[in-house]
């Protein structure tokens, strides 16, 4: 059986990429729901509604484990859609705990990147509540960089200003960790990099969701012998022209070399 992989757009393949390096054996359905996207600055019931007609439609293919690889849609839907299906649901959240603990002792901040829809969830202030003993946690919506990434626009001309615009009001050198929040940030790594002067980290959750969905399949016996085919489908229709399976194979391509 294969694994199912939904995102609101191109952002989930940033964790498929990693899942591919852990479980290459696997194969996977990639379901990015690109009539709607982004999710990010929409109402949160809209985006309900959408995100469970994606999972109706991914469960209908029959998969053994779906992973919600979009930040904004594990804030609000994920605890639902796992009462809903009977096969392990798992979502990712932004890295908060990882980055506090790499700046504690250094008098340095992190630093949340996210869509205005995950900061504003109960989900994202639990979780900060619950590792941010000494108030160093600071975030900033951006939703404009899920536009450029859907756009296929990586390019630092179009994306710096943008960013350069966004951080204005912020003294960057007070960041040491900066947690990209969204999975559609992590194709932006080379621009944040040059923003930080690579004075602060930049961390993803994508391979903590990956490590987690190994652990899964391992621990259920559930692992496949497959040969790491992807079926690609845009908001329940199966994708078939070249020209966007190309585009998906840059992308992954441009994973491989960061
Ligand atoms: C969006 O669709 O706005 C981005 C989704 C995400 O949070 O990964």
């Amino acid at each position: 059986m294969r694994i199912g992989f939904f995102d609101s757009g191109i952002g989930g393949i940033t964790v498929l990429h990693q899942a591919l390096r852990l479980l290459p054996n696997e194969d996977y359905i990639f379901y990015a729901d690109s009539l709607h996207v982004p999710y990010g600055d929409k109402p949160k019931e809209e985006v309900r509604q959408y995100i469970f007609e994606a999972a109706d439609f991914i469960a209908s293919q029959g998969v053994k484990a779906l992973v919600i690889a979009c930040n904004t849609a594990t804030s609000i839907a994920v605890q639902d859609l796992r009462q809903k299906y009977d096969f392990p649901i798992l979502g990712i959240e932004p890295a908060v705990k990882p980055a506090v603990q790499q700046c504690e002792g250094t008098r340095k901040k992190v630093l949340v990147l996210a869509t205005s829809l995950t900061l504003k969830e109960e989900k994202y202030h639990n979780l900060v509540r619950s590792v941010d003993r000494h108030d160093i946690v600071e975030s900033l919506p951006l939703n404009g960089l899920v536009r450029f990434a859907e756009q296929f626009d990586f390019s630092e001309e179009s994306v710096l200003p943008y960013l350069r615009d966004q951080f204005s009001h912020l003294d960057l050198r007070q960041y040491g960790t900066v947690v990209l929040g969204c999975t559609h940030f992590p194709y932006f790594i080379p621009v944040f990099k040059k923003l930080f002067n690579d004075d602060a980290e930049i961390i993803s959750g994508s391979f903590g969701t990956a490590k987690n969905l190994k652990h899964i399949l391992e621990s259920r016996n559930q692992l496949s012998d497959g040969t790491g085919e992807i079926s690609f489908y845009h908001s329940g229709r199966k994708v078939e022209d070249q020209a966007t399976l190309t585009q998906y194979h840059r992308l992954f391509r441009m994973l491989d070399e960061m």
